[in-house]
């Protein structure tokens, strides 16, 4: 028999790219409307749900909002225990909080119970999907992919690769961080809901020899994913400078050992050369914005509007345990706030949509997730709009609907997290 639900308040929908075209031509909230769920994808989405839901399951979410799950483009997992550490820029925050941490995820069972206790907190900040970076342990990757099955989640995570500069016991070889990756990529991409992303952590921690034998792994399999950092701090970018003598520029590390792709990831992008920018246009690669890390570290202000205007996707992330929280709702209020720094406010549909369907196409899944579309999957996050008293205050006041969710993005938490569905089922 087949199950359907119907579940009544207001829906978040797109028909379009806000960032390419006016936002409310592309993103719209149908007040007092309806979705329909069968067999755990959308069915139908307003009128038609109304009218084909009938015999559905009810769900009455009158007054809040129903979104697309929120979908963190970039985060580390491992990093779940250490987030929120005091003092440090980049390169040093590395040594001194996270490779000490990262060492732990040899062990199976530390894995395991942090694997676990992270994709719970996603879902009690409504993100139904992430891509994560794991540690070099392949049995990081095991116990994320294995604990989002058993959610079944939609999950990008890759073993994060370095051969140089990181301590003893953190580093593997080219020829190893090639097998166990291959090993992984062919266990897990398309397994369920589970993708593989190849994963150079950065260009200062892989030798040439490493970012060649990961730039021929992903040539046999042009279909997974790739994920890495990119010109996030000014230090980092000026030893990256160092280490690689022949190289236009830190996109050029990447690109001259076959690791820029459309399927690629490059998280932070901040200080980009005009070159990195037509490189990453012209190939389509997707950029990944995580505002709360580049305040928190100190790493400076992405240029969202500008990047987007010139045609380079992006998506919205955490970047855990960098970033200084796991809600996507705080990293939207940072990118508005990260954006306000640059001269520009950036509406709410745009928020909202680069938090879904953003980071949805930067994933290449947007045809599952990311979107309340009939035939996606039915990953959804139900927003209370007036979660917290003081949040309720200002909702009261509320001109339009828009200004009834604005102050949920700014000031709200998991505590604005009403309800939570992955592929049609209600979480309990
Ligand atoms: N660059 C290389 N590794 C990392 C990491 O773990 N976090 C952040 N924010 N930047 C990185
Ligand atoms: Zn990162």
């Amino acid at each position: 028999m087949t199950k359907t639900h119907l579940l009544t308040g207001h829906v978040l929908t797109f028909d379009g790219d806000p960032f390419v075209q006016p936002w409310a031509d592309a993103v719209r909230v149908l007040e007092d409307s309806a979705v329909l769920i069968e067999d755990g994808r959308i069915a139908a989405v307003g009128k038609d749900a109304l009218a084909n839901g009938a015999d559905a399951e009810r769900h009455d979410y009158s007054g809040h909002l129903i979104c697309p799950g929120f979908i963190d483009a970039h985060a580390h997992y491992p990093q779940t225990a250490i987030i929120a550490s005091w003092g440090k820029r980049l390169i040093d925050w590395l040594n001194t909080y996270t490779f000490p941490e990262e060492m732990r995820f040899g062990d199976p069972a530390y894995a395991k119970d942090t694997a676990n206790r992270y994709l719970d907190l996603l879902l009690d900040h409504g993100t139904t999907s992430v891509a994560s970076f794991c540690t070099i342990h392949p049995t990081s990757v095991e116990a994320l992919f294995e604990a989002a099955a058993s959610r079944n989640m939609a999950v990008v995570a890759g073993k994060t690769c370095m051969d140089r500069n990181a301590p003893d016991g953190l580093r593997d070889s080219a020829q190893s961080a090639y097998d166990d990756s291959k090993a992984l990529l062919e266990k897990w991409h398309g397994k369920g809901r589970a993708r593989y992303a190849i994963t150079p952590r950065f260009s200062p921690t892989s030798t040439e020899d490493q970012m060649a034998a990961l730039g021929a792994l992903w040539s046999e399999h042009p279909d997974a994913l790739m994920q890495t950092h990119l010109s996030e701090q000014v230090d980092e970018i000026a030893w990256v400078r160092d280490l690689y003598p022949d190289t236009r520029d830190y996109l050029d590390t990447y690109e001259k050992h076959g690791l820029l792709g459309a399927r690629g990831l490059y998280g932070h992008a901040i200080h980009l050369e005009e070159r990195e920018i037509d490189r990453l246009r012209d190939v389509g690669a997707g950029v990944v914005h995580c505002p709360t890390s580049n305040t928190f570290i100190g790493s400076g202000l992405f240029d969202l509007m500008g990047l987007t205007a010139r045609g380079i996707p992006a998506g919205l992330a955490t970047d855990t345990g960098g970033g200084s929280s796991f809600s996507m709702l705080r990293s939207m209020a940072a990118a508005y706030e990260i954006a306000q720094l640059r001269g520009v406010a950036v509406h709410a549909a745009q928020l909202l949509w680069l938090a879904t369907a953003g980071s949805a196409r930067v994933l290449h899944r947007d045809e599952e997730i990311g979107s309340i579309s009939p035939g996606l999957s039915a990953d959804l996050c139900v927003l209370d709009l007036a979660s917290t008293p003081a949040i309720a205050q200002r909702h009261a006041r509320a001109k339009d609907i828009w200004d009834a969710v604005f102050p949920t993005i700014m000031m709200g938490d998991d505590r604005a997290v009403a309800d939570v569905w992955i592929a049609g089922a209600r979480r309990t």
